[in-house]
This record gives structure tokens, C-alpha cells and sequence, in this order.
């Protein structure tokens, strides 16, 4: 799983702006994470260190019912995640259940797996877009950070997605050790074809959070990125003509934790997405399994409707009066929802508190305490593995 500016995620997180915090809002995307099992062992992972083995995922019929749940009660959009999705083999069914409820299906692969006649049956049943997730552009740093080979299969899969004429994505999780590869990471997008090149600073949750002393970046490496990245964007859509953007889209998922200012995690609790874990645990965002006392409901038990309006675990911290001081009187809480709760949580104990990426967080010390680059030096990554002992 990788974080996605649409749902979250892998994505962890999301962005989207505007959407009444209330309980008569209906989602519009859903992430479906179909299994938490993956040829590759990234560091950086946001799935949680407690993996769902295989033997309790939702069967294709659960899926395909949670498909059909998704399109009646109005999501246009569901990423198609994990793990690797590529795993479960009944991914055409689940597809071909997205798309007679409606919903627009995009795969987030590593691309470990996907040959001509599985993208083929993929796209007969209705599947709409691609998101390729590559790690550095270089094969070997690639595969390092990966723990596995796969660069040459992430090529592969690109040229066949292109040729089948699908939209393809590509997603890159940035830390420190390929925040210099801007330059590379972009010629590689445009190489590959790629109508769209997301660099998603990476953000701590799961195994990221496990490993967010080796992953986190110095300010120098930031900023020569972000300084990269606006030199592509320039040339690739220059702002000085009318004519229409000549490359790929260049998002740039931002790095909260050195910006001094909460990210508007999952645009607003329970506001406009939802997220269901292999096991059929319906969480407001990809993160909140780690929130010890959530009790969230599960699709096995509960319709969609219900657990969107009427859970205790979507209200928690949907709209403004949860919230305490500062985030109650301050002007931006309708703009980013006071942050992150996964990161108040991960970072203070407590889920209700102002995130404390926000410099007006009464705990935005721990969090400059992180982005010190002395602090982070040194430490190795734990590459993620199912049933891998943790310290
Ligand atoms: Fe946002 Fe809360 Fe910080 Fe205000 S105090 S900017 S609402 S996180
Ligand atoms: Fe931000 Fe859970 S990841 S609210």
C-alpha cells in the first residue's frame, strides 16, 4: 500500500478539499484493500505490522457484495488495493462487480504479475485505470528498497498497460533514500509514458512508522526536491502559455511533517471516503486500526449505510465538536479538520488531540524533535514481512 492523494493511502492519506463533515454526506471513494499479501517487503508500507492472513480475507462474493453496497449507496471510485491485489485470483470478478454497480475501478499494483492475459481479463471486466508503484528509477536501488526484485516486472507492466490504452499512474513513496532522484524518477515517468507521476513524500503509519527514523529525509534533501519538482513543472506545463499541459500530471503528496502545518487527512473523518481492509473491517481512513479503542464495525455484520451513518467508529471524529483548543477556535479547522488522527495517536497517545504537525499543536515540539537531522541518521529499515518480529 502506498499513500494516494484520492483515498488515502496508501494510502494513508488524502487531500481532498470541501465536503460537508456530516453524516448526511455521502462517500464518494472507498478503498478496498483485498488483501494484505505482497511479493515486495517495502519499509515504507502503511499496512499494519499486524498483517491479515490470507485465511481471513473476504471471500469474492463478500467483495463483489461490498461492490455493489459501494455503487447503491453512491462511490463513484474504488482503488483497488493491498498488499498486492494481483494476489487474490478472483480480481476480474471483484472488477466486474465495481463496474455493474457503477463504480470507476483503478488497480494499485507493484505490477509483480501482471502479464498480457491477466491485464486483458482485467480490462474485459471493466477495469478503468492503473496505478504503478515503482521505488527509485534505478533497477537496483529499486529492488533494494522494494527487498525484492521487481523493477524489470514494473516495466513490463507499464509497457502493457500503455499498449492496452488504459490510463497509467505512477507512484513514488519519497524518504531519504530517493529524495534526490527527482530528475531520474520524472524522466523515468515520461519514458514509461505515464499520464500522471505522484511523489508522495512518505508518511508514518504501519511499517512506515516502524521505520520513520531511516526513512525520514533532511530539510536539504526536501528542499532540493521540491526545487526539482518545480522545475518539471515548469517545463513540463509552462504557466507563460495558454496551450494545454504537454506532459504527465506532477502531484506532489506534501511532506507534513517539516511543513508546520496539519495535512486535511482523508479530506475530513468519515467525510468523503472509506477504506475496507481485507478482513471486511470498514475504517474511516487506512490507519485507524491502530487506534486501540475505535471498536470498528465490520461489512460481515453491518451494511455500508450503517456503518457510514450510524457507527460509533465514523462519528467519532466526524465534523468540528470533538474537537478541543486549539484546533476549536481556530479559523482553519473546516480546512484541514485539525490533521491527522492517526498521527495525534501515533505521536501523543491520544486521537483527539491537535495534530501535532501543526505548529500550533501543543506537542509540535515532538515533531521537530523528529525533523532534526542529527536525530536520523544512521538507522536501517526493517523491511516488512508477514509475521517478521518487530522491536
Ligand atoms: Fe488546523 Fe488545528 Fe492547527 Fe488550526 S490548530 S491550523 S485547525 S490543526
Ligand atoms: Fe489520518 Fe487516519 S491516517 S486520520
Amino acid at each position: 500500500t502506498t499513500p494516494d492523494t484520492a483515498t488515502g493511502t496508501g494510502t494513508a492519506v488524502a487531500t481532498a478539499h470541501g465536503a460537508p463533515a456530516t453524516a448526511s454526506a455521502r462517500p464518494w471513494a472507498l478503498l478496498a484493500e483485498l488483501t494484505h499479501a505482497c511479493p515486495l517487503h517495502c519499509g515504507y508500507c502503511s499496512n499494519p505490522l499486524e498483517l491479515t492472513r490470507r485465511s481471513r480475507e473476504l471471500t469474492t462474493e463478500q467483495w463483489a457484495d461490498v461492490m455493489r453496497q459501494a455503487g447503491e449507496f453512491g462511490v463513484v471510485h474504488t482503488h483497488l488495493s493491498g498488499g498486492e491485489p494481483l494476489l487474490r485470483p478472483d480480481l476480474e470478478h471483484i472488477v466486474a462487480a465495481a463496474e455493474t454497480a457503477g463504480v470507476y475501478t483503478q488497480l494499485v499494483t507493484s505490477g509483480s504479475g501482471l502479464d498480457e492475459a491477466r491485464l486483458t481479463a482485467l480490462a474485459g471486466a471493466g477495469l478503468r485505470s492503473v496505478q504503478l508503484s515503482v521505488q527509485h528509477a534505478d533497477p537496483r536501488a529499486s529492488d533494494r528498497i522494494a527487498g525484492r526484485r521487481s523493477f524489470a516486472a514494473k516495466e513490463r507492466a507499464a509497457r502493457l498497460v500503455r499498449a492496452a490504452g488504459l490510463p497509467l499512474g505512477l507512484n513514488v513513496v519519497l524518504h531519504r533514500e530517493n529524495l534526490d532522484a527527482i530528475d531520474a524518477l520524472v524522466e523515468l515517468g515520461l519514458s514509461w509514458g505515464v499520464d500522471r507521476i505522484e511523489l508522495a513524500n512518505v508518511q508514518f503509519y504501519g511499517w512506515g512508522l516502524l521505520n520513520r527514523t531511516a526513512l525520514i529525509p533532511t530539510r536539504d534533501q526536501l528542499a532540493r526536491a521540491r526545487d526539482a519538482v518545480e522545475r518539471w513543472r515548469e517545463r513540463l506545463s509552462p504557466r507563460t502559455t495558454d496551450s494545454p499541459a504537454e506532459g504527465p500530471e506532477l502531484v506532489w503528496v506534501v511532506p507534513d511533517y517539516f511543513d508546520g502545518a496539519a495535512k486535511p487527512c482523508m479530506g475530513g473523518w468519515g467525510a468523503v471516503s472509506l477504506t475496507v481492509t481485507p478482513d471486511g473491517t470498514v475504517l474511516p481512513c487506512p490507519a485507524a486500526a491502530s487506534l486501540p479503542d475505535l471498536d470498528p464495525p465490520n461489512i460481515r455484520d453491518r451494511s455500508l449505510a450503517w456503518i457510514w451513518e450510524s457507527s460509533t467508529a465514523f462519528g467519532r471524529y466526524r465534523g468540528t465538536d470533538w474537537m478541543a483548543d486549539p484546533c476549536r477556535s481556530c479559523s482553519r479547522h473546516a480546512e484541514d479538520f485539525g490533521g491527522c488522527r492517526c498521527q495525534a495517536f501515533a505521536l501523543t497517545g491520544d486521537a483527539a488531540r491537535t495534530d501535532p504537525a501543526c505548529r500550533l499543536s501543543p506537542d509540535h515540539g515532538l515533531i521537530r524533535a523528529l525533523t532534526d537531522d542529527q536525530a536520523s541518521s544512521g538507522a536501517r529499515v526493517t523491511h516488512r514481512a508477514p509475521g517478521r518480529r518487530v522491536p
